[in-house]
């Protein structure tokens, strides 16, 4: 089973969103090994978007990420982090399919209510940023059988 980084962001706080969207991934069949609401201090904004260093929206978007309260969160299945993006959406809300997280939530690019790693190599790293190991945890679900 594969792990991913998932959290919904400031706004999607803010909207009062979470219920909604951890909803979404629970009746996917995916399950939450990790879940905390935090407020994202700077040098870690500033890690977790390392690759965007440079870039004209790196401010403003590490701004905005620290603006409030955001929902981390691990969630584990087959394919969980192709799985995790295919329901988030594209990255623009104008371009997410209808449907989807951000297609259905989102209005502007750099307020797209949720964020997830977008590759396995990525998950590892940042579900390493924002959880200690010992705040994951492993369980047996019985429905599992009903989903695999
Ligand atoms: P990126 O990693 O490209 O997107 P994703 O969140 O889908 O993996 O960019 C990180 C965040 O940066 C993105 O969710 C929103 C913001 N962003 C902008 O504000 N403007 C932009 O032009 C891009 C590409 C991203
Ligand atoms: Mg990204």
């Amino acid at each position: 089973m594969e792990r991913t980084y998932v959290m919904v962001k400031p706004d999607g706080v803010q909207r009062q969103l979470v219920g909604e969207i951890i909803s979404r991934f629970e009746r996917k069949g995916l399950k939450i090994a990790g879940l905390k609401l935090m407020q994202i201090p700077r040098s870690l904004a500033e890690e977790h978007y390392g690759e965007h260093k440079g870039k004209s929206f790196f401010a403003p978007l590490v701004d905005y990420i620290t603006s409030g309260p955001v929902v981390a969160m691990v969630l584990e299945g087959k394919d969980a982090v192709s799985t995790a993006r295919e329901m988030m959406g594209a990255t623009n809300p104008l371009q997410a399919a209808p449907g989807t997280i951000r297609g259905t939530y989102g209005m502007d690019i750099g307020r797209n209510v949720i964020h997830g790693s977008d590759s396995p190599a990525s998950a590892e790293r940042e579900i390493n940023l924002f959880f200690r190991p010992e705040e994951l945890v492993s369980y047996d679900r019985s429905l599992d059988r009903w989903i695999y």
